[in-house]
Parts: structure tokens; sequence; C-alpha cells
């Protein structure tokens, strides 16, 4: 017994040390071998820790709950229970990761606790959201899945952390909404031969890969070689016959990635529009609605890169972005030629918004909590600014009275505020009949600046002071 004991601390540590040099198959490998040899919930959930890393949801989830099912001691039950909960948020399950993290927080203490409720909090918000969307859609006969939705692609299998010249590995990638979801019926050329998928490199780097036709599940599977490593984002995009083109998916940097994994990152969007490109990582499993780029932000960020000579241009302005998300809007804001960018979400969030500023290699731009519920930070009331942007946070009717708050106060300083919005759910009309109410409201044509990023059905409002 003590002989197998030995053997499998030492696989283990194998395994530790493979998966701390980024040799996430060592690590699996070694880690599958301890557990052939003797099961425990700690080997469970370090190989889960490491599928996670590969962004291998499924895996880990699996793992987690072969871990459970172990009966682990209290406190370590707590630590799987909210990775638990991390792996079904990625996997949009969301009320059951909230369900975790809340049974995660009845077995901690301390910060672990407090991080467990916050993740319980937000699972919930994100759970509701869709339970209402889909309660309110469908009263209203409309769906979360339609046509005018851009589709993005999204990596469906691991990558690695690391990758060097002359290394080869497959990926797996599957087309979905803003809420992960889409309609075979909506997009008639995925699935004949007519849709493609290709792999490039952002960056330093150099990747070959045939190009393999989408299948009719919308996903498809790519081997990559890699011709030149460095520090380059490995880059899958939509080719071929498409109405409207899915935007890419693109892998953390290789190198350099460590504050966007920190903050939860997985993967990247990028923004072509014009001279400008903007990128942003994304972190839906950690952050849940404010981790990922909503249409709206597509349409906003075109807008203000196409409009010039009104005063809701951004060029040369001094920009405040509410609920910010990955910060594509006001990223792009500050590289369209504003002078100084304030992007701001709930303080969860700012970490990501940090990463994506480091990302593009900005500067004037700065990160900053403001929650909608709580006053606004005197760092933002110290600043002037010309001009409030905001996409998409018109989504949750609790949110309305505390963002209607929000914007009395900064439209007393503030000129004017850009809100992009698309119409989901029939409540949203309760928060613009508000809106009319209390501003001067005056709806703006989406100027695309030629852009085909922009979503057709996305609104645009100019919201002043009543007469300023
Ligand atoms: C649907 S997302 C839109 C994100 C981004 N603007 C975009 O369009 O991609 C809504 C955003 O509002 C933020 N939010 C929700 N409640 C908030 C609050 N109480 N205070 C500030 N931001 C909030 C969320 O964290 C999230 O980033």
């Amino acid at each position: 017994m003590a002989a197998i004991d030995d053997a499998v601390a030492q696989m283990a540590s194998l395994a530790l040390a493979a998966y701390k040099a980024g040799r996430h198959d060592d690590a699996i490998d070694a880690f599958t071998k301890a557990i052939a040899h003797k099961d425990s919930a700690i080997l469970r959930k370090n190989r889960a820790a490491v599928k996670a890393a590969q962004q291998d949801w499924t895996g880990a989830e699996a793992d987690l709950t072969a871990a459970l099912a172990t009966s682990p001691p209290d406190a370590l039950k707590g630590r799987i229970l909210l990775k638990r909960s991390f792996a079904r948020a990625a996997r949009e399950r969301h009320a059951a990761a909230g369900d975790d993290a809340a049974s995660a927080a009845a077995l901690m203490q301390g910060p672990e606790r407090e991080k467990c409720l916050a993740q319980a909090a937000r699972c919930r918000r994100d759970a509701k959201r869709d339970a209402d969307l889909l309660k309110a859609t469908a009263a209203d006969g409309q769906h979360m899945v339609h046509p005018a939705q851009k589709l993005r692609l999204a990596f469906a299998s691991p990558l690695p952390a690391t990758v060097d010249e002359g290394d080869a590995f497959d990926v797996e990638v599957r087309l979905g909404n803003e809420f992960g979801l889409w309609r075979p019926a909506d997009w008639s050329t995925v699935g004949n031969g007519e849709t493609t998928l290709v792999a490039s490199a952002r960056g330093g780097g150099v990747v070959e890969a045939a190009p393999v036709a989408i299948g009719s599940d919308g996903r498809g599977r790519l081997t990559i070689r890699v011709k030149r490593g460095g520090d380059f984002m490995l880059r899958i995009s939509p080719e071929g016959a498409w109405a409207r083109r899915p935007l890419a998916v693109l892998s953390l940097p290789f190198i350099e990635a460590t504050r966007a994994i920190n903050a939860g990152a997985t993967c990247c969007r990028e923004l072509a529009l014009g001279k400008v490109s903007v990128v942003v990582a994304e972190a839906p499993a950690r952050l849940g609605i404010g981790g990922k780029l909503w249409d709206a932000a597509l349409a906003l960020v075109a807008h203000v890169g196409s409009t010039r000579g009104t005063d809701e241009c951004v060029h040369g302005k001094r920009v405040l972005e509410l609920g910010s998300g990955v910060g594509a809007v006001g990223i792009g804001a500050r590289l369209f030629g504003a002078s100084r960018v304030v992007l701001t979400d709930i303080e969860d969030v700012v970490p990501l918004l940090e990463a994506n500023i480091e990302l593009n290699h900005v500067d004037n731009v700065a990160a900053v909590a403001l929650d909608w519920f709580q006053d606004v930070p005197s760092a933002v009331l110290e600043e002037s600014f010309d001009l409030v942007l905001a996409s998409d946070v018109v989504y949750d009717p609790d949110l309305h009275a505390p963002l209607l708050r929000t914007l009395g106060v900064l439209l007393d300083r503030v000129p004017v505020c850009l809100l992009a919005h698309r119409r989901r759910n029939p409540h949203d009309a309760d928060f613009f009949g508000a809106l009319r109410a209390r501003f001067d409201v005056a709806e703006r044509v989406v100027s695309t600046g030629g852009g085909v990023l922009v979503p057709e059905d996305v609104e645009l409002f100019a919201v002043r002071r009543r007469g300023a």
C-alpha cells in the first residue's frame, strides 16, 4: 500500500511540475496515470484545473463531479464546488453554477466564502436574466435566437498554453450567437461546404492549417502547425459564403497573457474597423455577462469611429463608458482619437478591463469600478467628460432605476450619452419611457463607417439633460 502511495505521489508531483511548466498534455497524462493507481478527490480536482486551463470545461466538470462523489472533507468539497461552478458557468449553465457556488459558500469561511458568494450572485443574475428573457421574448413572439444576431466562433477544445516552432495540435471551434446559441435554419450555407474555417496568427507567429468546411452542427476541427512561434495569438476565422460573416475567435497571446489569465480570460475577440483594430479578452466563465462582447458594442464602436464633426464624435473628447464589459467600445473610442477614456463596470469586471487596456497598448485609458447601485465614485466626479458611452446596459428591469439615477448624476455634468441598445425584453420599453420622461432622447441612425460588423437591429439614442 505504501509503495502505491509513493508511486502516486511521484506521478502527482510530475503532473504538477508539467502543469506549472505549461505542458498541459503531459500534466493530464501524469494525473490520469496517478488516478488509475489510486483515485482521489485531490487528483481529480487537480486534473480538472489543467482541463479548465485548456478550456475543456466539459472534462473539468466531469472530473469535479467525480471528485465530489468521493465525499471529500468540507473545505476541499467547497473548493471543488467553486471550481465546478466556474466550469458550469463557462458552459452557460448559470443556474447549476449558482447552486454550486452557494453550496461552496456554506462550507467556506473568510475571503474564500466571499469569493463563493460573489460567484453565486453573479451566476444567479445570469440565470435570472436568461430565464426572464426567455419568458419575456416568448410572450412577445421574439426569440433569443434570430438572424440579425452576429454569430461568433468559440473554442470548443483545449489549446496549448505555449507553442513552439514545429508544434502541431488540433483545435475545435463552434458557432454561436451572443448567448452561445444558433439556429441552422437561419444559416443555409453552414454545413453545405460553402463555409470554411481558416487559421492565421495575429502578431509575430506563423501558423499553417488546411481550411476545413464547417459541419452542419456548426463545428469544425483544424490541425494547426506552428511554423514560427513567439508572442502571437492563434486566430480561427470563418471564410466563404456568409450572408453576415461571424466574428473570428482568437487565443490569448501565447506569451505575456498572465494578466488576462488572472482576470479569468480564456479567448479574445478582434474588431477590425478600418485602420483601427481592437482586441479584447473575454472571461465568460469567471464574469458571466460582463465577461463577453455583446452585439450592441459592435454597433456603438463602429458608430463612434465614423461620426465626425458633431458633439457625438469621439475625436479629441474625454469619454466615460458605463457597463463597459470587456471594454471594446471605450478602447475603440481611444483608438479612434478620444483624448482620455475611463472604462467602468462593477468591481469584479475591472481586472478584465485592465487586462484589455494592456492588450491594446493604449495610454490615457483607465478602468474604475462604478456600480449603478452606488454613488458615482469621486474618481469619476473629479474628472471632466465630454461624452458618455454605453452599450447593452438596458437588459434587466432590476437595473433600470439605478442606471437612470446614475445617468441623472452624469448628465448634469456631461453634455450627451450615446446609448446602444438591442431590444429583447418587452420591459425595455419601461426604461425608455422613464428615460424620455426625464431627459431629451433623440434616435440616431447607426453610422457603420463601411464596417461589416454592425447588426442592423441595434438602436442608438443620444440622451441629454432636458433643455441642454
Ligand atoms: C450585456 S453587458 C454589456 C457589456 C458591454 N457594454 C458590451 O456591450 O459588450 C452589460 C454590462 O453591464 C454591467 N453591469 C451590470 N450591472 C451593473 C451595475 N450595477 N453597475 C455597473 N455595471 C453593471 C455588466 O457587468 C456588463 O458588463
